[in-house]
Formats: structure tokens, sequence, C-alpha cells
């Protein structure tokens, strides 16, 4: 097949996304495919001659790859392999176009895409059916409280410590552990940095857990034992940060009420071909879930090659699987 990767782009996951898109391009090369990798901010007559990418390249936004996704020569491909992460890349934006222009590509469709990234929709639907989450609330920038109100409405509902992320974001970017009250205000003004919506949740001491999907099946669930508290930027991606323990030691009736929650939390969000959910089990022996991935990392050594691996396929064979469920699959 001729396969497109596009990476890169202008979140705040553009690194993880170049390393993700590199692993890509590579193993489908490996695997006999014609392979074009985009780095998407690059202008369309870079297309052929890569140059280096400037901040000045990254702040004209996602315009370039309009005009990428409908050249002649990219239009001619079988499929696109969106390797982006976060932003546009990931929120639907970029489904969207791809949609309208009639590829193939992998993950979830530009709806599930957007539903899956806003936290707050995603949390709603968890709550409505029976998928536990973090106690919680939720404000908008313009909401028409000031500080003081939200800080008194955050203080009544939760004790200390408490998490304030921002409502669509990944790589753990923006988000604060609150141990005392004195830094509530900068935390929802770390959060708001990246998005007008902010979540505050009560804080879940207890395991790391992931679990992997492909197709309509959960993959054998990782436990994450990051070195930091929380499983961090830092203890995302840099070797030797954080260890893995694949299957997670978990009672066989929990692991398996686990993996059936994330399948329905995946379906409840419409998604669809690949995924990853992030959740914590607390003290309480209770799943708390977090956050549906529709573009999880794909470096070698991420989290969904990792549980791919533990039923016997290679990173290989995962990439060829999560294409014949994007070419196949219900959008
Ligand atoms: N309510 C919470 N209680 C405890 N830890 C949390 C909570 N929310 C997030 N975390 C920690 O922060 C990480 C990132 O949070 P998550 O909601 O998955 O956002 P992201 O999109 O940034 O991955 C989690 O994997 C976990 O380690
Ligand atoms: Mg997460």
């Amino acid at each position: 097949m001729k396969i497109v990767v596009i990476m890169g782009g202008t979140s705040s996951e553009r690194e993880v996304s170049l390393l993700s898109g590199d692993n890509i391009s590579a193993a489908l090369q490996k695997n006999g495919h014609e392979v074009i990798s985009i780095d998407t901010v690059l202008p369309i007559e870079q297309i052929e001659k890569p140059i280096e990418v400037t901040q000045e390249h990254i702040n004209q936004g996602d315009k370039n790859l309009l005009y990428l996704l409908a050249h002649p020569e990219i239009q001619s491909a079988d499929f696109i392999f969106n390797a982006l992460h976060g932003g546009s890349g990931e929120n639907g934006i970029v489904q969207g176009i791809l949609q309208t222009l009639g590829y193939s590509f992998n993950g979830s469709s530009a709806e599930g895409c957007t539903i899956a990234m806003d936290k707050v929709i995603s949390k709603m639907i968890f709550e409505k059916n029976g998928i536990p989450t973090p106690e919680w609330l939720y404000f908008e920038r313009n909401g028409g409280m000031d500080y003081p109100e939200i800080i008194e409405a955050i203080l009544q509902k939760f004790n200390l410590p408490l998490v304030i992320k921002p409502g669509h974001e990944g790589s753990t970017v923006g988000l604060t552990i609150v141990e005392n009250e004195d830094q509530i205000q900068t935390a929802i003004d770390c959060a708001l940095q990246y998005n007008s919506v902010f979540l505050v949740e009560e804080y879940i001491a207890g395991r790391e857990l992931t679990v992997s999907i492909l197709g309509d099946q959960a993959l054998p669930i990782v436990e994450i034992s990051p070195l930091h508290g929380i499983y961090d930027y830092e203890c995302k991606y840099t070797n030797g940060m954080s260890e893995y323990i694949i299957p997670a030691k978990l009672d066989p009736a929990l692991n398996k009420q686990i993996q059936k929650m994330s399948v329905k939390a995946f379906n409840l969000l419409r998604c669809s071909g690949y995924g990853r959910i992030d959740l914590r089990l607390g003290a309480d022996q209770q799943p708390y879930f977090f956050e549906m991935n529709t573009l999880p990392g794909m470096t070698k050594t991420s989290l969904v090659p990792k549980a791919a691996a533990a039923i016997g396929l290679s990173f290989n064979e995962l990439l060829e699987e999560i294409i014949h469920l994007g070419r196949n699959g219900k959008k």
C-alpha cells in the first residue's frame, strides 16, 4: 500500500508525535509499504524536500495540513496513518478533514475523537452509564464566577489533596496535584493556559492502570509504577522513569470487570479501531476511570505496543491490524 504518515503538528505533544511517527514510518516500510512521512507544519512545497521546522512554522498553525491533505500526491495514497497526538490531530478536526476528503485512516472518527478528547463530556457519559470516575467539578473561564467563589465551591466539595487539570489536554500537561489551599489559584491559572475549561477531581491514591483496546477487545491491562507520585510528562517519556507490569497482577474477576468496563467506555464514547483508557484502582479496590486516548503513543516502548506484545502481537503486526481496522471498520 501507499501510506502517508502524518506527524508533528502544533500541539503540546508535538515531540512525542515525531517519535511515534518515525517509528511507525520505519515499521511500515519494513512491512513492505511505500511510505511518505510528513511533518504537518511544513509548507506544501517542502513535501519532497523537508526543511528544518522553525517556531514560525509551528506558529502558523494547521493551515498547511489542509493543503497537504488535498495535494494530488497525497490523495493517491491508500491509507493515512495519523501519528499526531493531542490538539487538532486527536480532537476530531484532522479526522473531519480526512473523512471529508474520503481517506481511510487509523483510529476513531471525528465524532469519537471529539467526544473522547473532552474530559468533561467523557465524564458525564461515564457517570450516566455506570463507569466509575473520580468525583469532580468543572468550571469555564467565562462561567461567571470569580476566584474566591470558585475556590470556595472547590473546598466545600473536596478534601485535599485534589487534582486540577485542563478540560482537554494530554501527557499530564497543565495538571496539578493540589496539596494545600494556597496552591489552588495557581493550579487553576496553570490549567487555563491550555483550555478555557478546567476540571477539579478528588485525588485517587492507588495503582495506576491503563487498558488498550484493539478492535472490540481489551488487551491485557498494564500497571504503571511511575517514579514520581503520578504518571507525569517525565515519567511518561523518559526511559527508566516508570516500571511496567504486564499483565497487571489483579484478581481475575476484577481484571475482567475492568476490561469489560473499558470496552463499554470505548463504545459509549463512540471510539473505533483502537484506543487506550487511563484509570486508577483506588485503595477501596474500585476502578476510577480518567480518560480515553484515541491516538495513544506508538513508539516501541509505548503502552499499547506493550499490551499487544503480551498477546504475542509484534509492533509491526499491531500496525497492520490497526490499518486493517481503519480500512474495514465502521466509523
Ligand atoms: N483524580 C486523580 N487522582 C490521582 N491521580 C490523577 C488524577 N487525575 C490524574 N491523575 C494522574 O495524572 C495522570 C494524567 O491524568 P489524565 O487524566 O490521564 O490526563 P492526561 O490526558 O494528561 O493523560 C494520570 O495518569 C494519573 O497519574
Ligand atoms: Mg492520561
